[in-house]
């Protein structure tokens, strides 16, 4: 029986500190609907007590999402706890994420305190996020370099004073895979009270490492991920979601499986992708434009004759087009017969030679043949042979 993973998605919060992204209240709740239909566990709405626009977001989003629970940020600060709560306060099921910095370099040199002071200051913000709020998520920041011994003693205070999940951000995305999994795998041999909490992997790409680390943290134990659509976020980005949820997929012996209805993936990418005016590499896992598209001729002969050769995912899948059998200077005959029947053009052996002729010509002076081109070319080909 495969266990459950939470999906946490945090495109409107961690995601939109994007420099250059900032979304409209309209254009949030579009895109918190679209969260909820594609079945993530929980929305991260934004950060009410950073502005009113936000706050206003995360209130409106928390009084029309029904069947997802809606999480707000707050630093450990009582202002902040009590402006997340009040956003909060229309929710079905409501979330306060509060946290604070756990690393040395941000006790001593951010927050010019002392470890003791921090689990103090922790420990006061869950306890008053519980009074105001059924569920509370606390994170650690900058977990990633925090010494493991010191984040058991935080990890243990924090589900003591009420925190039913506990959030082990990889803040700066410093860690190696086995680093971070070993660091989760710690927490659930070292914490006595681990069984009273789940732990939420969140993991930044500055690396590239970001999926790679989020996947050693589940199955070192994390049972919630925390990711944003297209691996939007601040610098190199978060954990893409659905890179996540493929990998879980994909890999049945992981033994995890996840809400999200995955057919839905292409399509809620192209809608954050328009919203946040934030193109998507086109060799993105799972969502770029070329993530099935094939262009060599032995890579298209080998997907003509069965796409498992060379996909892993059948694009039906994630919601994207057919594998594509794009016409450059590398194809084959193969390629060609076959986007020529596409057209509806049937090619015998003469007239399929005398047409890949003319065509690697073609291809030879630009980068790609569209439809009409190869439809013009085919048809003269045939009025060559009938004469
Ligand atoms: O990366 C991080 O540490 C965060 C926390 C605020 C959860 O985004
Ligand atoms: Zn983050």
């Amino acid at each position: 029986m495969k266990e459950q993973v939470q999906i946490f998605d945090t495109t409107l919060r961690d995601g939109e500190q994007v420099p250059g992204c900032k979304l409209g209240t309209a254009q949030k709740i579009e895109i918190a609907r679209e969260l909820e239909l594609l079945g993530v566990d929980v929305i991260e709405a934004g950060f009410p007590v950073s502005s009113p626009g936000d706050f206003e977001a995360v209130q409106q989003i928390a009084s029309i999402i029904q069947n997802t629970t809606v999480c707000a940020l707050s630093r450990a600060v009582e202002k902040d706890i009590e402006s997340a709560a009040e956003a909060l306060k229309y929710a079905q099921n409501g979330r306060i994420h509060t946290g604070i910095g756990t690393s040395d370099f941000h006790i001593f040199q951010k927050l010019n305190s002392s470890r003791k002071a921090v689990i103090e200051q922790g420990v006061k913000a869950v306890k008053k996020a519980r009074n105001l709020c059924a569920e509370v998520e606390f994170y650690a920041e900058d977990a990633g370099r925090t010494d493991n011994f010191f984040l058991a003693q935080v990890v243990e205070a924090m589900i003591d004073a009420g925190a039913r999940i506990i959030n082990i951000p990889d803040t700066t995305g410093y860690c190696l895979p086995h680093q971070y999994g070993e660091k989760i795998a710690f927490l659930m041999n070292h914490v006595p009270n681990i069984d009273r909490a789940v732990l939420s992997t969140h993991c930044h790409n500055d690396l590239g490492l970001a999926t790679a680390n989020s996947i050693a943290g589940v199955q070192a134990g994390a049972r919630q991920v925390e990711c944003t659509i297209n691996g939007v976020g601040e610098r190199a980005g978060n954990t893409s979601l659905e890179e996540v949820v493929m990998i879980l997929r994909q890999h049945r012996q992981i033994q995890l499986s996840t809400n999200i209805k995955t057919e839905q993936l292409t399509q809620i990418s192209r809608i954050v992708e328009a919203e946040m005016n934030m193109p998507v590499q086109r060799n993105k896992a799972i969502v770029g434009e070329n993530a099935f598209a094939h262009s060599s001729g032995i890579h298209q002969d080998g997907v003509i004759k069965s796409r498992e050769t060379y996909e892993i995912i059948d694009p039906k899948e994630v919601g994207a087009s057919n594998s594509q059998i794009i016409l450059t200077a590398r194809s084959g005959r193969a390629a060609l017969k076959y986007r020529a029947k596409l057209l509806q053009i049937e090619l015998n052996k003469d007239q399929l030679n005398d047409a890949y002729d003319r065509f690697l010509e073609v291809a030879d002076q630009q980068r790609q043949i569209s439809d009409f081109q190869l439809k013009e070319l085919l048809n003269n080909v045939l009025v060559c042979h009938a004469r």
